[in-house]
């Protein structure tokens, strides 16, 4: 290529175009940087919000008398034709134009001529990437939210319609105590209204108005930056110029609480995994949601499980690449910063799809209730209750964790289970125990006993999941 010709842009096909800030340059851009520097294929994703910012700057600027009213209706209405061209797909995207920016504004000069140089007045890329940024982002957490709040509704219609599936409570993956499955699941309706709340607060910070910042000091001309944030409808205008082009805390944070929200899905994926296999078959995932094999015909696979779990690693790699990213940037705005968009992107693009499936998938999974009260019967899950008992008749409860200890690990030995014993095997171990024993080691009563706030007792995860449905309009 050739190195003379001073700024003509190599790879434009038009070969109309000069580069927008090639002014001060001699030689051509070398074709390889060219590559390396263009963004275009990422970020043409945020033409509207490009574009949406640019009728702001104008309108403002018309409203202060940089540019006239005239200039400001010419310019406005021709960013309508770009915003349309795009939308047919009748704009050629070009390396050498780098960025969306660049390609919107040699656009409008194709369809407006030279006023559309007046766009530009007053502002820098530098704040019109933030402004992009934040204004695409303001967007995608709002229905990121909804997509949670759908999926807590899942969650919350599958308690209501199991009110009374008892299953297994596991520590370390080992049987522990029965609880409500209803109770497990709004387990994951707290984790997602934590996550619903960060998103939220996250917003406040996302809802910032950084132009007018231009370059990094702020600018001559006398910009009305209130009038931009009002047009914009953005709840508050950023305060430091510098800070305005090179702050990224709002990428970070939300790519860090989405990171979260993967891993409780990827935790919920583990379960769904487990529980449709047919060692512990509480579950069966509806046709729509698993896939079969191309070799074992009686193969039914949760793939949609596996892949949210999988894409979990996607999302916290995303964390690491922009905070590392970050990490040691002077202050201001720095190229490296570009490359933010690829990792928020794919954040949104995955956290959005996984969010939609499982709401989806929630309304196709059966649960197999004998299944799980099945589980329940065996693995000494009444154990605790023994030695509640023992502790109703007066004994403090290490002795009767001791008594009830004894009495598994004599029941293991003669390979029963606690409700097995008989009355005079119960009386060898403590002299305390009773007939009424059989009736306190049910798993009725092991559940309804189960009282304290917040516990998986009938009464507590009815209102548990009444409250959530009020929270989120459900009946
Ligand atoms: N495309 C750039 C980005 O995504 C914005 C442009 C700033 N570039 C510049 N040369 N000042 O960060």
């Amino acid at each position: 290529m050739s190195q003379s010709g001073g700024n003509k842009s190599a790879g434009n096909q038009s070969g109309e175009n000069e580069k927008l800030w090639g002014g001060r340059f001699s030689q051509s851009t070398d074709e390889l940087v060219e590559k390396l520097n263009a963004s275009i294929d990422v970020d043409k994703r945020l033409y509207d919000s490009d574009i949406e910012g640019s009728i702001a700057h104008l309108k403002m600027m018309a409203e202060v008398s940089i540019i006239t009213r005239d200039e400001a209706d010419i310019l406005i209405k021709g960013l309508g034709q770009v915003k349309a061209r795009i939308e047919n797909n009748e704009m050629q995207f070009l390396a050498s134009l780098e960025d969306i920016h660049m390609h919107i504004e040699n656009e409008l000069g194709k369809v407006c001529g030279d006023v559309a140089q007046k766009l530009h007045t007053g502002r820098s890329r530098n704040d019109q990437i933030a402004l992009d940024v934040r204004i695409y982002l303001k967007k995608e957490t709002r229905i990121i939210i909804d997509l949670l709040a759908g999926f807590q509704r899942s969650l919350v219609r599958m308690a209501q319609s199991h009110p009374d599936v008892i299953m297994p409570g596991y520590t370390h993956l080992q049987r522990a105590q029965p609880v409500l499955f209803a109770h497990h699941l709004m387990a994951y309706y707290e984790m997602v209204k934590r996550d619903i709340q960060r998103f939220e607060d996250c917003l406040k910070r996302i809802d910032v108005m950084p132009l007018g910042a231009a370059a990094l000091a702020g600018t001559t001309y006398p910009l009305d930056r209130e009038f931009t944030r009002e047009v914009l409808a953005f709840s508050a205008v950023s305060d430091n110029s510098i800070d305005s082009v090179s702050d990224r805390d709002f990428v970070m944070e939300f790519i860090s609480h989405a990171a979260i929200a993967m891993i409780h899905f990827s935790r919920l994926s583990e379960e769904l995994i487990l529980w449709s296999s047919s060692e512990f078959s509480f579950i069966t995932i509806s046709d729509a949601f698993t896939t079969g094999s191309s070799i074992m015909p009686q193969k039914k696979n949760p793939d949609v499980a596996e892949l949210v779990r999988g894409k979990t690693g996607r999302v916290v790699g995303n964390l690491v690449s922009i905070l590392t990213l970050m990490k040691s940037l002077p202050m201001a705005y720095n190229k490296d910063m570009q490359e933010d968009k690829e990792p928020l992107f794919d954040t949104v693009d995955t956290l959005k799809i996984c969010a939609d499936v499982y709401t989806r998938m929630f309304k196709n999974i059966e649960v197999h209730k004998d299944r799980m009260l099945d589980a329940c019967t065996q693995g000494f899950l009444n154990a605790t209750d023994l030695a509640d008992y023992l502790v109703s008749k007066g004994l403090p409860f290490r002795k009767a964790h001791a008594v009830s200890g004894r009495a598994v690990a004599y029941a293991v030995n003669q390979k029963k289970e606690l409700h097995d014993l008989t009355l005079e095997e119960f009386k060898e171990l403590s002299e305390l125990i009773g007939p009424d024993v059989y009736s306190f080691i049910t798993l009725d009563k092991m559940i309804s006993r189960r009282i304290s706030y917040g516990g998986t007792s009938f009464d507590n995860v009815r209102q548990a999941v009444k409250k959530a449905a009020g929270e989120l309009g459900l009946q």
